[in-house]
């Protein structure tokens, strides 16, 4: 692994085939939504790992209910960076081919990426707890919504801790990982399984991995190149040598 090698990730970029990333709640830091493991991961001391899960929601679903239409106000308020930015001009250019994301926020399906797979599924998608009701809203939320097929609570349509991703996203993603012959890998702690394996997929079929975050993480030693930096600013910096 190199570090803060940039013109040795700019040549992965350059030279990749397949470019697939991974993203986390990094990438949207410097858009203002809050990570989950730094300071500011926390709501009114709750942690976030108490909150999203479905024995919190079974015992006490207007609470999630305000933390999440806490965050769908704050998110609503945020907009994509630079970062979010250049994955989409580099989708646009057919550098990057898929963006698969931890991410619930929607930042990168409002910043225009289309090739999107968001494993852990989307703040404002909503789903009926008894029937096979699901759709999106577009303000946060006022309570517990009923749904309007059945009247039982709607949940946020995300994947909480102890639940399984869904079945098709993953199939799709594992897909991706056995196409690609470089990952880029921005702004994840890479602590949370599955995702945090999906670089390692790329790397033993003989692909290149380069990681952007802040700190090194678990994934820093596999990595061919570790960028320390904020995405904000590193994006743009590989971007501008692409061309
Ligand atoms: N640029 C790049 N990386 C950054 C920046 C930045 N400006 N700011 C923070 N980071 C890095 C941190 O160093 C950390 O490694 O982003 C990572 C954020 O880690 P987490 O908060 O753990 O978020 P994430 O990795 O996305 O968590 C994965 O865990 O809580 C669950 O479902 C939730 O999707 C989430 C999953
Ligand atoms: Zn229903």
């Amino acid at each position: 692994m190199v570090k803060n090698h940039i013109q040795a990730a700019a040549e992965i970029i350059k030279e990749s085939k397949y470019l697939i990333a991974l993203t986390g709640a990094g990438i949207s830091k410097e858009s203002n939504v809050p990570t989950f493991r730094g300071e500011d991961g926390l709501w009114r001391n709750y942690n976030a790992m108490e909150l999203a899960t479905p024995a919190a929601f079974a015992n006490n679903p207007s609470l999630v209910w305000e933390w999440y239409s806490w965050r769908q106000g704050l998110i609503a308020e945020c907009e994509p960076n630079p970062a979010h930015n250049i994955l989409v001009k580099w989708e646009e250019k057919g550098i990057l081919k898929t963006l698969i994301t931890q991410n619930v926020d929607g930042l990168h399906r409002r910043a225009g990426s289309q090739n999107v797979l968001e494993v852990h599924g989307n703040l404002w998608a909503l789903k009926c707890v008894s029937c096979n009701y699901v759709g999106m809203s577009n303000a946060p939320a006022l309570g517990i919504p009923p749904c309007p097929q059945c009247a039982s609570h709607l949940r946020p349509d995300v994947v909480w801790f102890g639940e399984s991703l869904d079945a098709g996203i993953i199939d799709q993603v594992y897909i991706e990982l056995n196409k690609a012959d470089a990952c880029l890998v921005v702004g994840t702690s890479a602590l949370v399984q599955p995702s945090a394996s999906f670089p390692l997929i790329v790397k033993k079929r003989g692909g290149q991995l380069v990681e952007v975050n802040v700190e090194e993480t678990s994934l820093t030693d596999v990595v061919d190149v570790h960028l320390l930096g904020m995405a904000g600013n590193v994006l743009p910096s590989l971007d501008s040598l692409l061309d």
